[in-house]
């Protein structure tokens, strides 16, 4: 009967509201404090820890390497979700597993062989991800579905926080559902950028899973309500 909820073949459930994890970027913490604040996200309710790794290169700005992703690695035991935004990236993928992540994304733009360093996260035991800049089309990941754990989609221009949402993402947040739906095998669709209590319902109904937020969590004083309001908003 159309009006019950349809499971389609990966057990996404389109009729049902999904509870989206959120995973605050630590881009909008404290940096003189990085370890409590670490701390503090994972007991307010966070999910995952996004790690925003900026090379002055690739984006125009510059965050932090391994060594603090490591150093940080002691203070809890919530996923960290490493987003690379550094090229090339191929010679530091070891240094970041080694470090502790959990899940490492990087930019089909960010070296000439996406394939070979999707197999290589994986053979570090690692999940692995793959953003979509606003300008990347769809495509750039249709073929490496098989060694992709999670797809990003920025709704910013990367390398830095703050921003405003892009609208438009959000027909490639749908597009990218049906291709992972498609597939018949789970895989996240992460949206990082401009997320907020107002941006955050209209990602999930687009069929995002995985929800990033700095300013929105970091940048408020009570990161537990924070996170509740995002996570109340879209579900
Ligand atoms: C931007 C980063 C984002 C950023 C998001 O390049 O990838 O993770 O921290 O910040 P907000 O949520 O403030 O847009
Ligand atoms: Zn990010």
């Amino acid at each position: 009967m159309p009006w019950l909820p349809r499971r389609n073949p990966s057990g996404y459930n389109r009729f049902v509201p999904v509870s989206p994890l959120i995973a605050p970027s630590l881009l909008a913490a404290d940096f003189s404090r990085l370890g409590e604040e670490v701390e503090a996200i994972a007991a307010a309710g966070a999910d995952w820890l996004h790690l925003d790794i900026m090379d002055g290169h690739f984006v125009p700005n510059i965050s932090f390497g391994p060594v603090v992703v490591k150093a940080l690695r002691k203070r809890t035991t919530i996923p960290f979700d490493v987003h690379l935004m550094i090229a090339p990236a191929d010679p530091y993928l070891a240094a970041f597993a080694e470090a502790g992540a959990d899940l490492i994304s990087l930019h089909p733009e960010a070296g000439p062989h996406l394939h070979r360093s999707l197999q290589t996260i994986r053979a570090l035991g690692k999940k692995a991800g793959v953003v979509l800049n606003p300008a990347t089309p769809v495509e750039a990941v249709a073929h490496v579905l098989d060694l992709t754990d999670l797809i990003l989609v920025m709704s910013v221009n990367p390398g830095f926080g703050g921003q405003s949402f892009i609208e438009s993402q959000l027909s490639k947040i749908a597009a990218l559902r049906r291709m992972i739906d498609a597939t018949g095998r789970h895989i996240h669709l992460q949206v990082d950028g401009g997320v907020t209590a107002k941006t955050a319902r209209s990602c999930i109904e687009a069929g995002a899973d995985v929800l990033v937020a700095g300013t929105a969590v970091f940048g408020q004083t009570d990161y537990a309500a924070a996170i509740a309001a995002i996570r109340g908003a879209a579900a």
